[in-house]
């Protein structure tokens, strides 16, 4: 009997040790792995907390152990980065590339054109067109060759479409809305396309996670993408924020149906601002329950992203409870992966168990390998042409132009070779001539009108007809 005992105990032992040993080895996985094993990328904000160095230790040490991906929360908006007219400030973008290269950590650059965070100097040419397209073009050119071949992706335009049941474009309390109109947005991704021709470039908004009904704001979004889409306009993802409470159930589904639409137009959908808070002044009354149907919110919205083929970053808008803009702004609260005591709550067990249960091999990844495992120490040209997402741009075979203002910008010509830009008027008489440099030639010397504008090089030629207004 003795002996049967002690072999049941050294089996209870090993049961025990092993699940130990598996649960120990279970407590060292993080999202961080299971996340790149599947050629995506998972990852928060770096809170402002973080870049004025007043934030607690534990922040920074999950923050590079458990994500793959980082945006700056305020520090790189317009008002951060260029306080004051052609001033620019990129101590704490530059802050964030640091850290982010020094953790292996993929960046993400928010925001360039918004209505929210402009700075009160630009507030003051409202109203005038060719001031506020010069003031965009020059922040953006500046902003994004600053951070070329770091930031990899942008979020070119946030929030310009409105709230209303019937979506249409933001137009009052946006200077750029109400001074440029919407060719704002075609412009802002042209020239942020043109600052890094391998970023990836996205439109960003809010409430996109409601359904695709008629006039609503998603499917405004869709339309719009479309359109830049056929005018090869340089767009290659879109941004669903999700903002969300823990009440909004649909809203998963819905980012789903949002990323299937966007995948036939060969555009990624990225959630990038997730947190799904709980109703105003319910921080005391929370029970397991309810931290259980938060983690099962979260594991949803995993499980979309990781069955969506076409989606690539899961960013989450703050790590801990303890630093949360629902907090400060919108009385909502607890929204977030972990406590206010950064312990992880059921929310993070939940998008763990999701990946897990999303082996690598049945996830597919919308990056090619050199997003995915860039060359080491990758500058900007030193690692050469590496061919990204913006490939989805250039796809168009041959030469494509369009003409953003008074420039004319053309695609589809080999890196480094001229073109020859001819303009002629309506009778087709020849109006003017000039080169194509670095894929754009500028048109402001001829008078408004319509004109046939055609391009050509060694190898191919196109001819479009252009309105100069
Ligand atoms: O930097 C000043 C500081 O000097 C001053 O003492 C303090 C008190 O007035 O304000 C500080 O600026 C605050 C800034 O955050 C930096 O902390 C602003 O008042 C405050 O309005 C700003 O809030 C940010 C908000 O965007 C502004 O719209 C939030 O932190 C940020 O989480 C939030 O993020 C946005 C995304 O960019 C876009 N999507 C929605 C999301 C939530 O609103």
């Amino acid at each position: 009997m003795r002996k049967i005992h002690s072999l049941s105990r050294i089996a209870l032992g090993a049961a025990i040790l092993g699940a130990g040993f598996m649960n120990a080895n279970a407590a060292d996985e993080t999202i961080r792995e299971l996340a790149k094993e599947r050629g995506r990328f998972i990852g928060t904000i770096l809170n402002s907390e973080w870049f004025n160095d007043a934030i607690e230790p534990e922040f920074e040490e999950i923050h590079k152990k458990q994500f793959n991906v980082v945006v700056a929360e305020n520090e790189m908006k317009f008002d951060a980065t260029e306080p004051s007219e052609n001033v620019f400030n990129f101590e704490k973008g530059d802050k964030m590339v640091e850290y982010a290269q020094a953790n292996g950590i993929r960046v993400r650059g928010h925001a360039l054109a918004w209505h929210s965070q402009v700075p009160n100097w630009v507030n003051n040419y409202s109203g005038q067109k060719e001031k506020l397209l010069a003031i965009l073009k020059n922040h953006i050119m500046n902003v994004v060759r600053h951070y070329k071949g770091k930031v990899a992706e942008w979020d070119v335009v946030n929030e310009a479409v409105n709230d209303d049941y019937n979506a249409d474009w933001r137009s009052t309390n946006s200077v750029w809305y109400e001074g440029i109109g919407a060719e704002f947005l075609d412009s802002a991704f042209v020239w942020t396309h043109e600052a890094d021709p391998n970023a990836e470039l996205c439109y960003n908004d809010y409430s996109i996670e409601w359904g695709l009904r008629e006039g609503s704001k998603a499917s405004f979004v869709v339309e719009q993408v479309k359109r830049w889409k056929k005018n090869n306009i340089p767009i290659t993802c879109v941004g669903t924020q999700t903002h969300i409470e823990i009440a909004h159930e649909t809203t998963p589904q819905n980012v789903r149906a949002l990323a299937k639409a966007l995948a036939e137009l060969d555009v990624t959908l990225n959630i990038t601002e997730l947190d799904i808070g709980f109703p105003n002044g319910s921080a005391g009354s929370l029970g397991a329950s309810d931290y259980a149907k938060q983690g099962h919110l979260y594991r949803q919205f995993m499980d979309v992203f990781l069955e969506e083929p076409n989606m690539g970053e899961f960013v989450m808008w703050g790590l801990t409870d303890a630093h949360s803009w629902l907090d400060e702004q919108q009385g909502k609260t607890q929204a977030l992966l972990f406590d206010k005591q950064y312990k992880p709550k059921p929310a993070f067990d939940s998008v763990m168990a999701s990946l897990k249960a999303h082996p690598a091999s049945e996830v597919k990844s919308p990056y090619p390998d050199s997003i995915l495992n860039p060359p080491k120490d990758c500058g900007d040209e030193s690692c050469g042409d590496s061919i990204i997402a913006i490939k989805k741009f250039i796809a168009p075979k041959g030469m494509s132009v369009q003409l953003v203002g008074r420039t004319l910008f053309v695609t589809g010509i080999a890196a480094g070779k001229a073109a020859k830009v001819d303009v002629f008027d309506m009778q087709g008489r020849p109006t003017f001539s000039t080169k194509c440099e670095k894929s754009r030639a500028d048109l402001s010397a001829i008078a408004e009108g319509l004109y046939v504008v055609r391009v050509s090089n060694s190898s191919a030629s196109i001819v479009k007809k252009i309105s100069i207004k």
